[in-house]
């Protein structure tokens, strides 16, 4: 984890991360490869569990875990079928999302530098 990483929750607060993670899922709602991939009928409880690890993971409090336990992203990814294709969708809706949340300049490299890394990692399928 980068030393400005645990910072960027109180440069941006609750809101901007409602803001980012909103964004996101509107998109997911009518995405044709991501929105299938989603098992309950509601989005509702997948926007409050990526908000709330977001909010855990950059600085702010472990709600996530609270309720969730620990993270262990790629093991809870692993029923999902995740190629290529479906991590570069993820990846161009959350781009989207931060073009649009207007966050603090210096919170998107970070937060975009993490989307990246961890997009890659959950890949579970080749071809
Ligand atoms: C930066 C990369 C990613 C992060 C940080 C992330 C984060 C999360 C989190 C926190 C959850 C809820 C886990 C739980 O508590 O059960 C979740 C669920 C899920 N993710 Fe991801 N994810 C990432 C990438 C992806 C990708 C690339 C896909 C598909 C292409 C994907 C599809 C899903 C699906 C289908 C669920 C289940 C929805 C639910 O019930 O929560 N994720 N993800």
């Amino acid at each position: 984890m980068d030393l400005l990483d645990t910072r960027i929750y109180s440069l941006i607060g609750e809101e901007g991360f409602q803001r980012l993670v909103a964004g996101f899922y509107r998109r997911v709602a009518s995405d044709d490869i991501l929105r299938p991939m989603y098992p309950e009928e509601d989005l509702h409880g997948a926007e409050e569990r990526l908000r709330e690890f977001l909010i855990q993971r950059f600085g702010g409090p472990f709600r996530y875990s609270e309720k969730r336990g620990h993270p262990r992203l790629r093991m809870r990814h692993a029923p999902f079928h995740i190629d290529q294709r479906g991590r570069d969708r993820w990846i161009e809706l959350m781009e989207a999302s931060l073009a649009e949340a207007n966050l603090a300049a210096d919170a998107i490299p970070p937060l975009r530098k993490f989307f990246h890394e961890s997009a890659t990692f959950m890949i579970n399928r080749h071809g």
